[in-house]
């Protein structure tokens, strides 16, 4: 009886919760594309975003499912004596409707920055009591995503400055997806649902394997660690977004580059490029663009994989549902040295003695039937990810 009651209680506050949540129709799976800031900061301009767009056409990135392009902070300069929001005049000299156009007849989509608060983080203006008027604008331009950043904002209420934009957005009449970028302050996974499709749950990733800046920003394991216990908040439409991706700055190893995305996918996360695509290596093109490792982020089930074993001796099993009974797991090496790394059928929710098949999604192999557990050498820092079906 008193399990029914919970259940009961349990599915109504679900109910409630998803009456509430954001229906846009947008991100029913987790965004894709490229980002300016983490590679290029405020040195953006339409060559840059032109040069982006076309090699994510031609890099095969499009076809693998990338499809935002966005321009982060430092494009806007001022307002005009109404008010309206003014692009650099000499760095997006042809302005912001020709760029969107541009990317448009290449098949992708047109994101733009902005913050709820006085002044962007990079000083530029912000869009505080003007979040119609820039709406507005932004529909006119052909913008299809807005990130929303949270400097500059004084004793502003997070939910309620994020509602204001979301219904600016609506009002606009363009779908837009709506990128929360509150940095986890007030627990954005409790209300991020009902304002926006993603939400930021920490501050800003560094180019790195773990440890924290000295001022601000985290790296790839001290983000991952704390995406764990919010898993439930996410899911089609609404999703966690840990921060955009390193791969391929130059911080990291392959390896290291290689578990960041792997674990991305895990986390169903929006998987937003932030490096040079004009300067790939292969080794980061092959990373970007394994379709097997994004299937995973973009399941449709649109379930958050959760970390069901941690090891003091640092290693890491992760598994997220997959659609057709399956699960992608992932094996991580958090260690100096290379380790075996065992997962059990028991932490996979399967019977001990059941036959499963295993294929390893970066060797792109099957690796026949195992029962009972599977083991796999994992170097340092790196991961082996499969799915089990
Ligand atoms: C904040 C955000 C970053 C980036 C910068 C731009 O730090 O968290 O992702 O948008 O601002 O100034």
């Amino acid at each position: 009886m008193h399990k029914r009651w919970i259940a009961a209680l349990a599915g109504s506050l679900f109910a409630a919760a998803s009456a509430f949540a954001l229906d846009n129709g947008l991100a029913k799976t987790p965004p894709m594309g490229w980002n300016s800031w983490n590679r290029f900061g405020c040195n953006v301009s339409e060559d840059l975003v032109r040069k982006a767009a076309g090699q994510m056409v031609q890099s095969g990135m499009k076809d693998a499912g990338y499809q935002y392009i966005v321009i982060d902070d430092c494009w806007q300069v001022s307002r005009d004596g109404d008010g309206n929001i003014v692009a650099d005049p000499v760095r997006f000299h042809s302005g912001i409707k020709a760029l969107a156009d541009y990317v448009h007849s290449l098949g992708l989509k047109m994101g733009i920055y902005s913050d709820a608060g006085s002044a962007t983080c990079g000083g530029r203006p912000g869009g505080r009591g003007h979040e119609f008027q820039d709406a507005r604008q932004y529909a006119r331009w052909g913008i299809d995503y807005l990130k929303y950043d949270w400097c500059n904002t004084s004793t502003q209420d997070g939910p309620s400055s994020y509602a204001t934009m979301r219904d600016a957005l609506a009002d606009s009449g363009r779908p837009i997806v709506f990128s929360i970028c509150e940095w986890g302050t007030a627990k954005p996974w409790l209300w991020g649902a009902s304002d926006g499709n993603l939400w930021r749950t920490t501050t800003d990733i560094l180019d790195r394997w773990e440890g924290r800046g000295d001022k601000y920003g985290a790296g790839v394991m001290d983000i991952v660690d704390m995406q764990v216990g919010i898993e439930q908040y996410a899911g089609p439409g609404h999703w966690n977004d840990p921060d955009m991706l390193e791969v391929g700055n130059g911080g990291m190893t392959d390896i290291e580059y290689r578990s960041h995305f792997s674990l991305w996918a895990m986390l169903a996360a929006p998987l937003m490029a932030g490096n040079d695509l004009d300067h790939m290596t292969p080794a980061i093109h092959d990373i970007l663009t394994n379709k097997e490792v994004i299937a995973v982020d973009q399941d449709s089930l649109g379930i958050e994989g959760r970390r069901v074993h941690h090891a003091s001796d640092g290693w890491d099993i992760w598994v997220k549902p997959l659609t057709g009974d399956r699960k992608a797991v992932l094996l991580l090496n958090r260690g100096g040295r290379d380790q075996s790394i065992t997962v059990r059928w028991s932490e996979l929710g399967l019977a001990a003695d059941k036959s499963v098949m295993v294929r390893d999604l970066w060797e792109h192999r099957d690796l026949g039937a195992k029962t009972g557990e599977f083991s796999a050498m994992v170097p340092s820092h790196g991961v082996v990810m499969v799915v089990t079906q």
